[in-house]
């Protein structure tokens, strides 16, 4: 009795130590969901910067940091998020995306 009591709370903690992510290797977007992730990097990223997923990603581990693009990336979604939370949501105005400064290239123009 007392072990079979034992399997059923170790059975039960480990199912909460159960990975909640899909994603393996995300530390600044929102995101737990792929589908949620791939919507984001197909409508935001790769258009609003003008270049295709290689760009930052190898193409048989997309949770590889490998890249230093991607590195990068990750600093300006983090930056992004900062201006958006201490500033343009404080003024009420709309956040703003990679597309203010990049407007569909990437690195950005200078004048
Ligand atoms: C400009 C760089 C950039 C481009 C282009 C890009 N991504 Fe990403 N992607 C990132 C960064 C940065 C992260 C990690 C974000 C974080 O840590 O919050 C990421 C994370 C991901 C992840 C999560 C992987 C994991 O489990 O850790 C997937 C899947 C992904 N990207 C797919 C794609 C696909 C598909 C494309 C093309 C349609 C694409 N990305 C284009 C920068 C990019
Ligand atoms: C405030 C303006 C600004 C915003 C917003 C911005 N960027 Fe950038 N980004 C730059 C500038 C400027 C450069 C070029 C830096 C240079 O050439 O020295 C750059 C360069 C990059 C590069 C190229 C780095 C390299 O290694 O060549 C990537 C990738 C990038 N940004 C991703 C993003 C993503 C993704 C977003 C949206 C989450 C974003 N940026 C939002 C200004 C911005």
């Amino acid at each position: 009795m007392k072990t079979i009591l034992l399997i059923l709370i170790s059975t039960f903690l480990f199912a909460q130590d159960a990975p909640k992510s899909e994603l393996k290797n995300v530390t600044v977007l929102p995101f737990t969901k792929k589908r949620d992730i791939l919507r984001y990097m197909k409508k935001v990223v790769v258009p609003e910067l003008g270049v295709k997923c290689k760009f930052c990603h190898e193409m048989n581990d997309y949770s590889s940091d490998k890249k230093e693009h991607k590195m990068v990336a990750r600093k300006m979604m983090s930056m992004v998020q900062g201006i958006n939370k201490n500033t343009m949501q404080k003024l009420g105005h709309r956040d703003v995306s990679c597309w203010d400064c990049h407007r569909g290239i990437t690195p950005p123009a200078k004048k």
